[in-house]
């Protein structure tokens, strides 16, 4: 009996083992919210590889994650059993041998417009997609065609982003403004998506997450700039970013129904960031309208350094780090949400 109960346990443990192993790598592409540091080696000034971003950090390492600790992809990652953190692409402490089970491509302030990553001087949206193909032919030098095809058939892709072409581009800079209505112009952005993941699909993708946006009127710079709506979320903000996810739900829907044996998953975490800004103190936070760092009204990126005598002493009861960006704690639980979502689909 004991011995049955014995081969039970061990079957247990070697089920939980195997289905962690279906996701061999994870394969990061987008914005500042999931980048971990290729913007250290540009000429942009969106940069965060100075303290106190990463005190919370291993080491209290500032690796160019816009955070006070881990971002998404690390947790995500570490949850599916691959490592604690996904290194960034450009950061020339790793190599190909660090990468073969998790590699990063975003870059922050980059967005699906071309324009918008234009805007500060960072990695376009098709030059991600142009790193990834150099890193399938680093890949297979490195484990061979055969092993190398399983890897990038079998990894998990993560795409997130859009935030910086609202913000950053289309609301901040006449051009695109003239150009298109805002509707028209979600759809523009909609059209780059839905190019970038044919893109993806054509190089062998075929398991995919893609994160929308947040209540991005909620970012406590946007609520400092909101000197008409007293300090409050920008309503039309979250309106904009609530209709481009029921669309971008519609593009994913078409998607999955278009490429054969792909699966692409909506990351939508709009609600889950959304409930956590609504009702702070049920996630044990204090502070839901400003940021941790410096006043935490406008600062990020040199502006949030160590010099500021006003940054908090605990990230945790903050639910952003600087003023457009989540603390990790935030990180921690808008993944763990995601993850079920992402285990459900994928194991
Ligand atoms: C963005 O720029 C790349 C490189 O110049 C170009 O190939 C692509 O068509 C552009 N995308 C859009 C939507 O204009």
């Amino acid at each position: 009996m004991s011995l049955a109960w014995l081969l039970l346990f061990l079957t247990q443990i070697l089920v939980v083992k195997y289905s962690e192993a279906n996701i061999p790598a994870l394969i990061v592409f987008g914005d500042s919210s999931v980048d971990s540091g290729n913007n250290n080696v540009l000429s942009t000034v969106l940069k965060s590889n100075f303290k106190p971003y990463g005190r919370d950090f291993e080491g209290g390492r500032a690796t160019g994650r816009f955070c006070n600790g881990r971002i998404p992809p690390d947790f995500i990652a570490e949850a599916f059993g691959i490592k604690s953190t996904v290194p960034a692409y450009l950061d020339t402490a790793y190599s190909i041998k660090d990468f073969a089970n998790g590699v990063n491509f975003a870059s922050a302030g980059t967005g699906y417009d071309n324009a918008t990553a234009d805007v500060l001087k960072v990695i376009p949206m098709w030059k991600e997609l142009e790193m990834y193909k150099e890193y399938q032919g680093k890949l297979k030098s490195h484990v061979g065609e055969e092993k190398a095809k399983e890897i990038i058939r079998e990894a998990l892709y993560l795409m997130s982003l859009g935030t910086n072409d609202f913000l950053e581009n289309y609301y901040l800079i006449p051009n695109r403004r003239s150009q298109y209505s805002v509707t028209q112009y979600q759809d523009f952005l909609l059209g780059i998506a839905d190019n970038f993941v044919r893109g993806l699909y054509a190089l062998g993708a075929r398991k995919l997450s893609i994160t929308g946006l947040i209540p991005v009127g909620c970012l406590p710079l946007e609520r400092t700039a909101n000197f008409k709506g007293g300090h409050a979320c920008n309503k039309e903000y979250n309106d904009v970013a609530l209709s481009f996810n029921a669309k971008l739900d519609n593009l994913i829907a078409k998607l999955n129904k278009e490429l054969p044996e792909i699966k692409v998953v909506s990351a939508n975490a709009y609600s889950i960031v959304n409930d956590i800004i609504t009702r702070p103190s049920a996630y044990g936070y204090e502070v839901a309208d400003r940021a941790c760092c410096s006043t935490g009204m406008f600062e990020m990126s040199y502006m949030c350094n160590e010099k500021n005598p006003f940054t908090c002493k605990d990230a945790e009861k903050y639910v952003f780090w600087d003023a457009f960006h989540p603390t990790e704690k935030t990180n921690r639980i808008v993944s763990t949400n995601l993850v079920t979502k992402l285990k459900a689909a994928f194991n």
